[in-house]
């Protein structure tokens, strides 16, 4: 077949204005690509009848503005990444039942158009259980609602609602013609999402379900092959995937499918309260050639730039506004360095090892001592002749090995792959990082220059940037704030009564205290005190408008005493979520929140009041959310009054100021610091929560050894106090400030592989030049916006130390290089400082 296509391409050589017209109907029939189709066997996924070894980078749009869609799609492709991939967030989307929303960060197609017209292909997990980290996992809450429903099992409502989202999305692609049989970058999807770890739970119901998914996905003639990640029972024709930090010894179901990872994960995520995770580089890139190693073919980072849960989008519980996930771009998009350029260089030697890789059914295997493998790749190359590449691993934590292979010998240091592309020289080793390190710096935001006097400039380069001097103030009443409450006997479910609209939900209730009650609390020097069984996730406790005390933690016992007066008093019980649960097994729909079990005052003279069964009046969310007092548009409605630098802070207040636009192409960041707990909009857009809560004491190691296997306590950052909460903030102490790399520092040596992309050099492939003869390089750069504005450190010789802490060896070693640094000797190190790059104004101005 293929053959004769070729014949006919060949011999119907048409005129050229033909030619422009057959080249035209596909582009109208599907913008991107050439029409191409999506299969696999055993060793690959076969894209265009080609197979293909495709790394992954995982971007979730909603995680990041539109406006940062395409420079965050364009850093993955300069990564080397050949897919994006994303899961698809029910919740975003259908926020209320019915309704649907593709807007602004929800617009997913236009997401997966810009990343089709960057030549990317797409990975799209619909799901749509998705986990990830997002609020109550994806679900939108209205879902609880469903009569009878059970969510991820053999139940008719869920099934339905399921199946209409599911529906709904892969028709949305297949309308804009996104799939890549339609010319589009989709190549895969998702149904379903680990749903393996959860399934016994639902005993056959469980796996009816997986069947049912299965054939519904399927049912739907999407044209491309649908995963289902974690699930060992996925059937014959839906491929299933490994998760995890490493998956080199991932098997699949079935020998007709290929090897695929669809979450490493490169970092983690933090709970507020938690330490900072960080996975190093070498461990990670050891992590994924060991994969490809081993017969891997498709591997995805999760995530390659995590970014932020805007709004009240984070899961639970306690899951923090940002999603940063130590991955290769960070929360604002720029690049993590070293991990990003580390991985670039593995991604091209991955990407030059393809021929061999998708050339041979298996590899062979070799082994090179006692913890030291080899597993060779070779075939016939596609454009003739032989293709050969290796990976030689030393999976000792400790040692370095001295190993042969064909004839030569090779260093591997301990917990390291070598990536030899032709089966003979290095081309890669996971542990020599030769990519730049960046150390960000986060600066006082620069006002616009070009709408200030002389003066006024002189003064703003100097002063701390607080975003205001003059704030304005709006009280939020404590307790029950209007119309809209009402009366109920008992303690009700909290998510029932919010069907989570907002965070916070009032209870109101009276207590009638007695003279004999006061006189007995006297006698005998004790308080009553407030007891629930179970609360998630903060608890305020108001009596009489005063607040007795905040109670924070997952589904753990509340006792807080409480002072009353005689005669009538309210007791208000204030529930807060910090992000619903969106992982905790099976039956995420019967995990509520607010308060469970019991609740009751002890220490009465007659007895214990039992609440749970007291008349409890009940508000959900606050007032100023109801009247959306941070927009723009309501925001003028309510009556602010200024905020005096000496006012004493209330409990819940609302504040506002105006900042300009700070100069410059840096991402901008608001430092709450200063602040307690709360949540921020800016324009009327919900950035998120914020808490001011410091991070445990223990669990941070002073240094980080990549070698070994990785889990998340591990090379933890940022431990400091214990965890507290700072009380009610000040608003002056707000600054709005800019992150860069503002230190860059690099270190070759001459054992460092030369630079990856000489390998394209003509000679190097078929052997008649050798790659050996070429020196490592080191490169640095600034973000773009940047210049260079000082050379820190550089030295050749023997330079010892780490970035921000070199020091010069004995041999020779100028230190202050001043022209260029082409140092190239034994080793070398340098660090740099990248400055905003200023533009020179030259104009008089009248003071
Ligand atoms: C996986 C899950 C992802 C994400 C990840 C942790 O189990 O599939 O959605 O939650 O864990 O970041």
């Amino acid at each position: 077949m293929a053959e004769s296509t070729r014949n006919v391409t060949i011999r119907w050589r048409i005129p050229p204005p033909i030619i422009a017209l057959l080249l035209f109907l596909p582009i109208v029939a599907g913008s991107y690509f050439k029409p191409f189709n999506v299969s696999y066997d055993h060793r690959a996924l076969i894209v265009a009848g080609k197979r293909r070894m495709l790394v992954s980078a995982g971007v979730h749009y909603p995680r990041a503005t539109p406006q940062m869609w395409p420079d965050l799609i364009a850093k993955s492709k300069e990564g080397g990444a050949d897919v994006v991939q994303t899961y698809v967030f029910w919740s975003g989307h259908e926020p209320v039942k019915g309704q649907y929303n593709f807007e602004g960060r929800y617009d997913l197609v236009k997401f997966v158009k810009l990343v089709g017209s960057s030549g990317l292909f797409l990975h799209l997990r619909i799901g749509p259980y998705v986990c990830a980290e997002w609020n109550f996992g994806g679900f939108p809450v209205w879902l609880r609602d469903v009569p009878g429903i059970e969510f991820r099992t053999d139940n008719e409502p869920f099934k339905k609602e399921m199946q209409k989202f599911v529906t709904k999305i892969v028709g949305l692609m297949r309308e804009a013609k996104m799939f890549c049989w339609q010319g589009g970058p989709v190549i895969m999807l998702q149904i379903e999402n680990e749903y393996g770890d959860v399934e016994k739970s639902y005993g056959q119901k469980g796996k009816d379900y997986v069947k049912w998914a299965a054939s519904m996905a399927l049912g739907l003639g999407a044209g491309v092959p649908w995963v289902m990640c974690k699930q060992t029972d996925a059937p014959e024709n839906i491929l299933d995937a490994c998760n995890g930090y490493y998956c080199d010894g991932f098997k699949p179901n079935s020998k007709t499918k290929p090897v695929l990872w669809t979450e490493d994960w490169d970092g983690w995520y933090t709970k507020w309260g938690g330490s900072l995770p960080h996975r190093p580089a070498e461990d990670l890139a050891f992590a994924v050639a060991r994969f490809y190693q081993r017969g891997g073919s498709f591997q995805n980072y999760y995530m390659y730039f995590g970014g932020t849960n805007f709004g009240r989008t984070s899961g639970g519980p306690f899951y923090i506004t940002s999603y940063d996930y130590d991955a290769p771009l960070d929360e604002y998009g720029l690049r993590s360095e070293p991990k990003w350029g580390h991985l670039k260089d593995l991604h091209a030697a991955i990407k030059l090892c393809e021929p061999a890789l998708v050339a041979a059914d298996a590899p062979q295997y070799k082994k090179l001592g006692s913890n030291q493998e080899a597993h060779i790749y070779h075939g016939d190359g596609e454009t003739g002749g032989k293709v050969c590449a290796a990976f030689l691993a030393n999976i000792d934590e400790h040692k370095s090995a001295y190993v042969k292979f064909n004839g030569q010998s090779y260093t591997l240091p301990p917990w390291s792959v070598s990536i030899l592309p032709d089966c003979r020289h290095v081309a890669y080793n996971t542990a020599k990082v030769g990519a730049q390190t960046s150390v960000k710096t986060v600066e006082p935001a620069r006002p616009p220059l070009g709408s200030m006097s002389i003066l006024q400039k002189v003064v703003s380069q100097d002063s701390a940037s607080y975003i205001s001097k003059s704030w304005m103030a709006l009280k939020e009443p404590i307790g029950i704030w209007g119309e809209n409450n009402f009366t109920a006997q008992g303690l009700l479910e909290h998510l029932n009564v919010t069907k989570d609209q907002s965070d916070y939900l009032w209870h109101k209730t009276r207590i009638s205290v007695s003279e004999d009650d006061i006189s007995f609390w006297k006698k005998n020097g004790a308080n009553p005190t407030l007891s629930v069984d179970s609360m998630r996730d903060v608890l305020r406790v108001f009596v009489n408008k005063q607040l007795s005390g905040s109670i924070v933690g997952h589904w753990v016992k509340a006792v807080q005493p409480v002072l009353f007066v005689q005669g009538n008093n309210d007791l208000l019980l204030l529930t807060q979520t910090v992000g619903l649960q969106e992982y905790r097994g099976a039956f995420l729909e019967k995990d509520g929140a607010g308060f469970r079990g019991k609740a009751k005052l002890t220490g009465f003279k007659n007895g214990d009041v039992d609440l749970s069964k007291s008349s409890w009046t009940y508000q959900v969310g606050l007032k100023g959310e109801a009247e959306k007092v941070y927009t723009v548009e309501h925001s003028e409605k309510a009556e602010w009054s200024t905020l005096e630098t000496e006012a004493s802070p209330s409990i819940f207040m609302w504040y506002k100021t105006y900042f300009n636009t700070p100069d410059g192409t840096d991402p901008v960041v608001l430092d709450l610091g200063s602040m307690g707990k709360g949540q921020a909009w800016v324009n009327g857009h919900h950035i998120g929560r914020y808490w001011s809560i410091i991070a445990q004491k223990d669990g941070c190691d002073k240094t980080c050894d990549y070698r070994g296997a990785y889990h998340s306590d591990k090379c933890t950052t940022n431990c400091g106090k214990p965890t507290q909460t700072r009380n009610w903030g000040n608003p002056f102490k707000i600054s709005v400030k800019t992150v860069t790399a503002g230190i860059l520092c690099g270190q070759v040596s001459r054992s460092h592989y030369p630079p990856l992309r000489k390998w394209s050099t003509p000679g190097f492939m078929n052997g008649t030049m050798s790659i050996n003869s070429v020196a490592p390089e080191m490169h640095l750069r600034c973000e773009e916006g940047h210049v260079i504005s000082s050379i820190e450190f550089a030295s050749y010789g023997t330079p010892r130390g780490s970035c921000e802490k070199f020091s010069t060896g004995n041999a020779m070693h100028p230190n202050r290089y001043q022209s260029s640094l082409r140092l190239v000797k034994d080793s070398t190190a340098a660090s740099l400082k990248c400055q905003t790059l200023h533009f020179r104004v030259t104009h008089v101005e009248e003071l």
